[in-house]
């Protein structure tokens, strides 16, 4: 045990003087960037939201909002994109969750960084420790970085959370989900009953255990008051100053299983049918905690619009304390989906109406993210604008970092990642650009989705001989006539199929036998892609003692943390403990 504090302190130190050395170097980003008008930015990051689950997409393909169905209510997010902001028509990011997030946070397209989903206790899970996140680069020109939701993008190290990844606070959990209610651990091996089966807590507060916090209140609400109480703070402190401007990152657990939700939201949602008997076979983890509370019959679809409308309340009351503090007119927000609506029905209530497939694929459905922008920060003309063109979540790294006035983002990267490491460089583009209209096209023409599929501009190849979930779900999904059938078929592309996803994003029409010779350089190139492609294997040293029979994250938690999941590993890559 002493040795393990002894490390955990060293631990700390490293942290703390890493985050003095890089505060004060600033100076000349901040000099350098005096004149730009710098955005706060509020980064919304929602987990599993369906193509078609918000009324702003609904409106959007029928151009009026009749043929919204009732359960659709999301009258915030609908004003912010449709008449505040801009629609981003393709804007791509992985088929699961982990892909996307650490794909966001180290400026990689999934391909180069982490496409698989690990669990958090394995140290190979999120981020290789050497690479630079992005809010290294904002916090180190000044703003003040904050972190809030769901991470899942490691937790070996004190490296890998929020806090060492650029992230001046951070009030989040680790894994892919835990419970609403009491922030238990939901899905790790530590946890899980089959195997360790400890009873964990995954709720951590910047660089500590959340003690005061876990099973205090409705996840999201706890998220919300430390968010209300971050805002505030900021503007007090800082109010809108140009130079120390505000970083919010807020990654809601909505619409993510278990699908659990207050019962005043559910009650509102009385008036919907209950749908399907596979989706109530699921109640066993899809509960509110009061027995009497549970609707007669279950319905998943029905606590997942509950879920959706509270998110767009979220959302609005977020706007709302942004615009209290005087701190809307320069805040930039950026809307998006971590990946498409599951259609397994045990996971979920989503629809990706009108896309194919859903989480998990390739298909549109699984890879191209309901998201917008919005915000006091968009020029006047730019509002109602659609963005159809591709861009790829990662952009956003390098674009946010631009915007905070870096002009050496490539070069800092290269200095600071250790060089042995044989990272792929950055993908990272600025799109701004493009968004703000100054530049016709996006600067995003290619993007390698999986081992199995490429992007390049209007067309997608699918090589694979058993391409899976190749269904479409219809506009009230899960419904009482869907069955696993409908999605879960699977259709042969050894020989490559082709689709034009802009003019046909339903992926109706193969065109691979029309155009052979462009099928035939997709292949080419997607060869040559895979060369490049990497995934994070950076293990460090363990904490624990070595005669433990349990992976070293379960021992921390239970023996180090008092029942919380954190890092177990140390940060340095010093071989030598
Ligand atoms: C959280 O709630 C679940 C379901 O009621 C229960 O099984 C679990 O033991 C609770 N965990 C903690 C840490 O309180
Ligand atoms: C928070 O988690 C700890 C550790 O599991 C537990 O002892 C405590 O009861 C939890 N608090 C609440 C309010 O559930
Ligand atoms: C409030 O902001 C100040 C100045 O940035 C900071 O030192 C302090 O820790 C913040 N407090 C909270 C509760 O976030
Ligand atoms: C119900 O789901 C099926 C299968 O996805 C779909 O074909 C049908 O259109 C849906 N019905 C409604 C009313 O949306
Ligand atoms: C897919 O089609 C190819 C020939 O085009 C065939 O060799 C292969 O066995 C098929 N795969 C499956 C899973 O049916
Ligand atoms: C990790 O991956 C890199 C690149 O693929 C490889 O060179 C290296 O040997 C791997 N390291 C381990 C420990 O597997």
């Amino acid at each position: 045990m002493p040795k393990v504090l002894r490390f955990l302190w060293a631990v700390h130190l490293l942290v703390i003087g890493l985050i003095a050395a890089s505060r004060s170097g600033s100076t000349s980003i901040e000099s350098e960037s005096k004149e730009n008008n710098r955005p706060n930015i509020l980064f919304i990051l929602v987990d599993d939201l369906g193509w078609g689950d918000v009324g702003f997409q609904r409106q959007k393909f029928t151009g009026d909002r009749s043929n919204i169905p009732n359960e659709i209510q999301t009258p915030n997010l609908d004003r912010l994109a449709l008449q505040e902001g801009m629609i981003l028509e393709r804007h791509y990011v992985h088929s699961t969750c982990t892909g996307t997030r650490v794909s966001l946070q180290s400026g990689r397209l999934p391909v180069h960084v982490q496409t698989s989903l690990k669990y958090p206790e394995d140290p190979a899970s999120g981020m290789p420790r050497n690479m630079v996140g992005m809010a290294e680069h904002l916090q180190e020109a000044g703003y003040h970085t904050h972190y809030v939701g769901k991470w899942d993008v490691g937790m070996a190290t004190s490296k890998h959370t929020p806090r060492g990844r650029g992230y001046d606070s951070s009030l989040h959990y680790f894994e892919h989900k835990n419970d609403f209610w009491n922030q238990s651990c939901m899905q790790s091996t530590c946890c899980d009953p089959d195997e360790h089966g400890f009873d964990l807590v995954d709720l951590w507060d910047t660089d500590r255990p959340a003690f005061n916090l876990n099973g205090t209140n409705y996840e999201e609400f706890i998220f919300m008051d430390r968010m209300k109480e971050i805002i505030q703070n900021h503007s007090s402190h800082h109010g809108s100053d140009d130079n120390e401007p505000l970083f919010l990152f807020y990654a809601p657990h909505i619409a993510h299983c278990p699908l659990q939700v207050p019962k005043d939201y559910l009650d509102k949602f009385d008036f919907m049918e209950d749908d399907d008997a596979e989706c109530q076979a699921q109640t066993g983890y899809i509960y509110p905690p009061d027995e009497d509370a549970l609707p007669p019959k279950f319905s998943c679809r029905k606590q997942y619009h509950a879920m959706v409308n509270l998110l767009d309340d979220l959302v609005g009351s977020l706007v709302h304390e942004f615009k209290a503090q005087g701190l809307w007119d320069n805040t930039l927000l950026v809307f998006t989906s971590d990946n498409g609506g599951p259609t397994i029905m045990e996971e979920s209530g989503s629809t990706n109406f009108d896309l194919r497939g859903g989480k998990y694929s390739d298909w549109e459905g699984g890879v191209r993210a309901v998201a917008f922008v919005s915000g006091g920060y968009l020029k006047p003309h730019r509002q109602g604008v659609r963005i159809a063109e591709m861009l790829h979540i990662t952009d956003w790294y390098a674009t946010l970092v631009a915007l905070a006035g870096v002009t050496d983002l490539q070069e800092r990267v290269r200095q600071t990642e250790d060089a042995t490491q044989n990272f792929p460089p950055l993908d990272a583009l600025n799109i701004w650009p493009y968004l703000a209209g100054e530049e016709d096209h996006s600067s995003r023409t290619e993007i390698p989705l999986s081992y199995h599929s490429l992007l390049q501009e209007n067309y997608k190849l699918i090589w694979a001989d058993e391409v899976g979930q190749a269904g479409w779900t219809g506009p009230i999904y899960p419904n009482a006539s869907s069955t696993r059938s409908d999605m879960f078929w699977s259709v042969n592309c050894s020989e490559g199929c082709l689709f034009d996803v802009a003019k046909d994003r339903g992926e109706h029409v193969n065109l691979a036998s029309q155009e052979p010779l462009r099928v035939q350089a997709m292949k080419h190139r997607l060869q040559e892609l895979r060369e490049g492609f990497f995934e994070n294997n950076d293990t460090g040293i363990d904490l624990c003692p070595d005669d433990i029979d349990i992976p070293c994250a379960c021992w921390m938690a239970v023996n180090y943390y008092g029942g919380f999941l954190g890092p177990y590993q140390q940060d340095t890559n010093d071989e030598s403990p």
